[in-house]
């Protein structure tokens, strides 16, 4: 799909030939001279379309334009949140198997924020999964014109929209991918092939090599399962070699049946998405292949599953990880923070500027969070509130949670220095202690994005985030140095 930005009013896109036209009518709308502008005042007299956010009206084929089909969609006081939701049922109410060229219009000046909502609503709206599907209906949408009187101003703010998209849609088509069409081994593919763009390198690591560096934690998760574990190193460069790289670290658990504690029946096809923290890395990765950015990035997966055998590892079974901290495995679901733990030891060999994990780690934080912000943990200020603005400014919220040294106190044991288990009370939060054990040579934020990675119920299927949030952050690195 190709996004194009036009400076262009009412008028230049009535001439504009399309399959559907979408004009953002906002509260304060003032018609120009123009045909289209005189129809849009004239539904707004008569009652018939409304300015209110999400309100439309559909057209078809009006002398006024060369679009087949016309939808009015009211954008209210044209705010980021409303301008997504009208954009998202005026794409609903078009969607059809002959939308090829769709083009968007603002009715009045864009603000940076509408231009971003704009872009991520339409790719969300008209996104299709096809992958595992015999006749696919996949997306028919080739070509999206967004037009705006001030587009020069908005311009940056556009090329960023679309740069994430592009990242965000890498992440969606591997998040949904089955568990049987997305092993460790395929993961470590797609990471291979995104090497093919300039200044990506990648490096695979099996079962061999993970076990020389001594990462037991993360061979411990993945021993019960028949797939081979694989340790992914991915690398952007960017920026001169001398320039401190950000790290990110993934959450690659392709398929989390809990092990031998194991899950409830309900719902466990959805442990398939327990790889949305990789998937986030490998979209960010794409991301920045678009936005060649001058800066320095690392992208770690630890991918692997999590399963029950015979091999599998047992509660109350004591680890080694690599950091040399002994781990006492209580419950065998909580394997994130077990794969984690040895990639964030791992990541210390960069002397990193900063190191984010990103991990569908805990059913607390849904809890806490639900399906609106991620969990934002974060030792240092700075990081945490880069992080809160990035997330705030790409529409892809996180909220920060508290580290206190009271909320680690049910991780002790008397057999092993550390356990993966703390009370059921904070869950979130203790698990987000036990990853900071191992992260005491750099600055560490941790996003949990359990309720945010995919959605549940008919509408299920990945959401692309964090891949915004982290691009925004990656983005303002590259400015502020
Ligand atoms: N992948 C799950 C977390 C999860 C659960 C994400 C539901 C999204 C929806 C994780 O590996 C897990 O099982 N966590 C346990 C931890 C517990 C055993 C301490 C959990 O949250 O129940
Ligand atoms: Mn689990
Ligand atoms: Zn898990």
């Amino acid at each position: 799909m190709n996004f194009e930005l036009k400076a262009m009013g009412l008028t230049g896109v009535s001439t504009e030939k399309c399959d559907a036209l979408i004009v953002l009518v906002p509260q304060d709308f003032k018609p120009g001279k123009d045909d289209l502008s005189t129809l849009i005042a004239q539904t707004l007299k008569a009652g018939d379309l409304e300015t209110k956010a999400g309100k439309t009206l559909c057209l078809y084929r009006p002398v006024q334009a060369h679009a087949t089909r016309v939808v009015l969609v009211g954008i209210g006081a044209g705010a980021a949140r409303d301008v997504r939701g009208s954009v998202m049922s005026a794409v609903a109410a078009v969607k059809s198997s002959t939308l090829k060229k769709l083009l968007v219009c603002f009715a009045a000046p864009a603000r940076e924020d509408a231009v971003r909502a704009v872009v991520t609503a339409v790719a969300d709206a008209s996104y299709a999964y096809t992958t595992t599907k015999s006749k696919p209906e996949g997306r028919t949408l080739s070509k999206v014109l967004v037009a705006a009187t001030n587009a020069t101003e908005v311009q940056a703010s556009f090329n960023r929209a679309t740069g994430i998209v592009v990242g965000a849609e890498l992440t969606k088509e591997w998040a949904n991918r089955p568990a049987n069409h997305a092993t460790p081994t395929l993961l470590a593919q797609a990471a291979q092939e995104l090497a093919q763009h300039p200044k990506i390198t990648c490096d695979v690591l099996g079962p061999k090599e993970v076990a020389k560096l001594g990462m037991g934690a993360f061979m411990a998760v993945a021993q019960g399962s028949d797939q081979p574990l694989r340790f992914i190193v991915l690398k952007y460069n960017g920026a001169a070699k001398t320039k401190a790289p950000t790290v990110l670290v993934g959450k690659g658990i392709t398929f989390d049946c809990g092990g031998i504690s194991i899950k409830p029946a309900a719902e466990m096809d959805e442990m398939k998405y327990d790889m949305s923290g990789a998937a986030s890395v490998l979209g960010v990765f794409r991301s920045l292949a678009a936005l060649k950015p001058a800066i320095n990035v690392v992208g770690l997966i630890a991918a692997c599953e999590n399963l029950v055998s015979g091999s599998a590892v047992k509660p109350g079974d004591v680890v080694t990880s690599m950091s040399g901290q002994t781990i006492e495995i209580l419950n065998t679901d909580a394997e994130g923070r077990l794969v984690l733990c040895d990639a964030l030891t791992y990541a210390e060999r960069f002397k990193p500027a900063a190191v984010v994990d990103i991990a569908t780690l805990t059913g607390a934080c849904v809890i806490a969070l639900g399906g609106v912000r991620s969990g934002l943990f974060a030792a240092k200020e700075e990081l945490g509130n880069a992080l809160f603005k990035a997330g705030e400014t790409a529409q892809d919220g996180c909220w920060r949670m508290p580290l206190d040294e009271e909320y680690a106190e049910g991780l002790k044991t008397n057999f092993a220095d550390v356990a993966n288990l703390g009370g059921r009370a904070g869950g979130a939060i203790a698990a987000a202690k036990f990853l900071q054990r191992f992260t005491e040579k750099f600055a560490w934020a941790h996003l949990d994005i359990a309720g945010t990675a995919w959605k549940s119920g008919a509408a299920k299927g990945a959401t692309g985030r964090p891949v915004g949030l982290l691009v925004e952050y990656l983005m303002d690195q590259a400015q502020t140095k």
